[in-house]
Order: structure tokens, then C-alpha cells, then sequence
């Protein structure tokens, strides 16, 4: 998709149902997705593809109360993911990462990475300190940082992505078993076609440039 295309376009809201994501699309997509970088490379996240009816389903079920019209734009959606991100950082999941750097070769130099080991573990604790002890604060920035990225991606394949913010942590974690995990819910993103009757035809609303620009 052009980018002055996506400048005047709506997120969409109203999924056409009958639409799905072609399998060779989402494996691209998902294949981007876990190529996303993040600070000293920490992957914190953890995301549930669901593609079957009955995995949206089970997603929708837990959007109730004040987020119930969220429900709707899951089940219609083509693929809805997870978004979910690690509380903590403890050093078995530090040493995951190393160990798998070195299997892929990401420094030709053991002593090169033997040395940005030290300094990635250094950093998780400077940002611990930074966010007063409050990691999940940090790494679910980084999270969003993925979810953007991967509107993004989407786009590129013609693909629509739509973050929902509208949901309640605690039921969303109790319906994927999450609750006393590691991990908890950070966003959810619908994937899929717009049903074109439903398409917004208004103007897109944003403030002026001369308000949110300082160029120097
Ligand atoms: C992080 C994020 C979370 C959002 N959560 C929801 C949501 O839960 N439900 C919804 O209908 N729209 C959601 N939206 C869509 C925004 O409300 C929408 O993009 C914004 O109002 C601008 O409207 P427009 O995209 O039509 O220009 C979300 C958008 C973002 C970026």
C-alpha cells in the first residue's frame, strides 16, 4: 500500500468475515513479526496466532462489560494475535538469549559477544532502575514498538491491522492461562479485509502540522 494511501486512511474497524488472509501472507508476516528488533535484543514477547474461528472466538468471549463492542471486530477479523509480553526478566531468559545469539552466529568474535552479554545484562538493570523496578513498564514499550512495526508490515501485503487497546488484562490473561505466568496481555491485533459497506468515507482527523512540528 502507498504511503499517501495509509496517511488518508482509517484503521478499520468492521472486518468483512468472509475474507481470509492467504496462508503464504500470514507466514511472511509472522516471519517479520519475530524479526522485529528490541532494546539489547530482550524478545520479551510471546504471541497467540489465532486463526481458527474457535481461537477468535475464545478472544471475543473474553471481551465483555465495557469493551464488548471490541468482540464484534474479533470474530470477524481474518487472524487476531495475542500481544503478550514477560513481566520479568530473570536470568534464564538473559541466558536463552545469549545462547541462541552465539547458535546463530550474530558476532563472528566470542570475545565480541562475550562482551555485549555483559553489557545487555548491564542495561536490563539500568532500565530496572530507570522504571523505579517496573520492567513491565519498559519491555511493553517495546512491545508496542512490534505491534507498530507490524501495521506496518501488514500494510506492505495489502493487509489491514487494527491494535485494540480495549480490553481488560485480567480476563484476557484468565482466558489464554496466562494468569501466573511469566507473561500478561499487552494488546490485541485484528487482521484481515474491511467490509467495504462499513468503510469509513469521512475525513481522517488529526492536528495541524504547524502545531505538533518544531522544525529546526
Ligand atoms: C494503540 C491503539 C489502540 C486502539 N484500541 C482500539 C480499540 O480498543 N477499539 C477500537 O475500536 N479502536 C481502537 N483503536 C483505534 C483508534 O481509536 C483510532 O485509530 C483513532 O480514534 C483514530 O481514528 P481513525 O483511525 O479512524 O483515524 C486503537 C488504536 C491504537 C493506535
Amino acid at each position: 500500500m502507498e504511503l499517501d494511501t495509509l496517511i488518508t486512511k482509517h484503521l478499520t474497524r468492521y472486518f468483512d468475515p468472509n475474507k481470509k488472509i492467504p496462508e503464504e501472507t500470514i507466514q511472511l508476516l509472522l516471519r517479520y513479526l519475530r524479526s522485529s528488533p528490541t532494546t539489547v535484543n530482550i524478545q520479551p514477547n510471546h504471541f497467540h496466532v489465532l486463526e481458527s474461528q474457535a481461537g477468535k472466538d475464545k478472544l471475543a468471549d473474553a471481551l465483555v462489560g465495557r469493551f464488548a463492542d471490541n468482540a464484534e471486530k474479533v470474530r470477524n477479523a481474518s487472524h487476531a494475535i495475542v500481544f503478550t509480553t514477560r513481566k520479568t526478566i530473570p536470568d534464564k531468559h538473559l541466558q536463552e538469549i545469549f545462547a541462541k545469539e552465539r547458535a546463530d552466529g550474530r558476532f563472528a568474535d566470542p570475545e565480541i559477544q562475550k562482551g555485549w552479554e555483559a553489557g545487555a545484562s548491564n542495561f536490563v538493570e539500568i532500565q530496572s532502575e530507570n522504571y523505579g523496578g517496573d520492567v513491565l513498564h519498559w519491555l511493553e514499550k517495546n512491545t508496542y514498538l512490534v505491534v507498530g512495526a507490524t501495521m506496518m508490515a501488514a500494510a506492505s501485503l495489502g493487509v489491514d491491522a487494527t491494535p485494540l487497546e480495549g480490553f481488560d488484562r485480567a480476563t484476557i490473561d484468565e482466558a489464554f492461562d496466562l494468569t501466573d505466568t511469566d507473561f500478561t496481555t499487552t494488546l490485541l491485533v485484528m487482521l484481515g479485509y474491511p467490509d467495504e459497506t462499513r468503510v469509513s468515507r469521512q475525513p481522517v482527523s488529526r492536528f495541524d502540522a504547524e502545531k505538533i512540528f518544531t522544525h529546526m
